[in-house]
């Protein structure tokens, strides 16, 4: 079965509980994007409100640091109630000891790689990571459309987790909609994160039930 995950980012932050709770019945995972101005070109929220919905929902949250140093934010983010933590390859020189910091956390770990970012970055910590994160746009803002090439990456990577023991999960972030969730479903995902598509739409729970159609 292939998981959903809501994006916050595109909910409306004025009423986020409420929100949050419309995706609630359904929602396998609640991603939660994090950005510091740095690393990416938008500045988004941090553990403070990390905490706040997690006291307002049962959905294990999908904390995406799109932020430099995230290994200095590790325990903060553990703190807020992440289930999954995720950082991203290319600010991470100690890849290896980072993962391992968040897993000694207790939590699960994920490695999120940029579009252009090649799989060789994650390739020796496969078998120790939880999660690889396949950005399908340039990280920063939601909205944006899906990059095609990635299709063959995904593809590369669920090739790769075959031969693995532990499989870790291969969530696809970025420009997935109705119309191509199949395909990225397909070519191997097996979380897909939407906020445009779910938050955007006139009724969120009816647009994530679709999208779960698509893929199951
Ligand atoms: C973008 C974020 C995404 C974003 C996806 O940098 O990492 O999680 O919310 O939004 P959509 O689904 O609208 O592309
Ligand atoms: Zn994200």
């Amino acid at each position: 079965m292939v998981k959903i995950a809501p994006s916050v980012l595109s909910a409306d932050f004025g009423i986020l509980a409420e929100e949050i709770a419309r995706v609630e019945p359904g929602a396998d995972l609640l991603h939660v994007d994090v950005m510091d101005g740095h690393f990416v070109p938008n500045l988004t929220i941090g553990p403070l409100v990390v905490e706040a919905i997690h006291k307002r929902t049962r959905v294990p949250l999908d904390v995406h640091l799109m932020i430099q140093n995230p290994e200095r934010y590790i325990g903060a983010f553990v703190q807020a109630g992440a289930a999954y933590l995720t950082v991203h390859a290319e600010v991470c020189p100690h890849l290896h000891r980072t993962v391992q910091q968040i897993r000694e956390a207790g939590i699960k770990a994920g490695v999120a790689l940029n579009p252009s970012t090649s799989l060789h970055a994650v390739e020796h910590i496969l078998d120790q990571v939880d999660l690889i994160l396949l950005m399908s746009v340039n990280p920063g803002f939601g909205g944006q459309t899906f990059i095609p090439f990635v299709l063959k990456k995904i593809e590369e990577l669920a090739r790769r987790r075959e031969r693995l023991e532990a499989k870790p999960e291969i969530e696809v972030d970025g420009g997935i909609k109705i119309e191509n969730c199949r395909a990225v479903a397909q070519a191997g995902a097996t979380i897909l994160v939407a906020g445009s598509a779910i938050f955007g739409a006139p009724d969120p729970r009816a647009a994530m039930l679709k999208m779960r159609e698509q893929v199951n």
